[in-house]
């Protein structure tokens, strides 16, 4: 049997409680029966409905149980090149751009150590000199 290919709107579509689909590593699962029956609440659910949910579902370390539960669910695979990873590409790149700042801050912060220890040594200098 071929699989159904989930477009990114058909994803989007599906985002309310009456229907909830989610993504998880690239394949699309209805969960609109299984809202009531997650151990873990409806609410989490329902907040990554029409989502990628990927993220949100290893964060948690759910078990095989779990993963197996999903077979059962399985809707299709969502469509390779969706809007999805133009996305996540979006947010890799403002995470390069934090990483970018903190780098700036911690040059800022490399002066001030060589200079703090140059003033430390002139001081033990000074007091050294003048003891003797
Ligand atoms: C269709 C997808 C999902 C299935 C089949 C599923 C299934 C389960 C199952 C069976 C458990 C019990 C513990 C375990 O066996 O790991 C659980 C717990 C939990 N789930 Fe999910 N889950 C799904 C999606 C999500 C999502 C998207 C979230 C979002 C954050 C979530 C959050 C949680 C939390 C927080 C618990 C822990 C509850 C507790 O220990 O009190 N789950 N889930």
């Amino acid at each position: 049997m071929a699989t159904k290919i989930i477009t990114y709107d058909e994803l989007k579509a599906n985002g309310s409680k009456q229907s909830i689909w989610l993504l998880i590593h690239g394949k699309v699962y209805n969960v609109t029966k299984f809202l009531d029956e997650h151990p873990g609440g409806d609410e989490v659910i329902l907040a990554e409905a029409g989502k990628d949910a990927t993220e949100a579902f290893e964060d948690v370390g759910h078990s095989d149980e779990a993963r197996s539960l999903l077979t059962d669910m399985l809707v299709g695979e969502f469509e390779k090149d969706g809007e999805l990873k133009v996305k996540s590409a979006t947010k890799s790149a403002s995470s390069s751009a934090a990483v970018n700042t903190a780098v700036q801050q911690g040059s800022n912060l490399m002066y001030f150590v060589p200079l703090g220890l140059l003033g430390a040594y002139f001081a033990w200098r000074y007091y050294s000199s003048g003891s003797v």
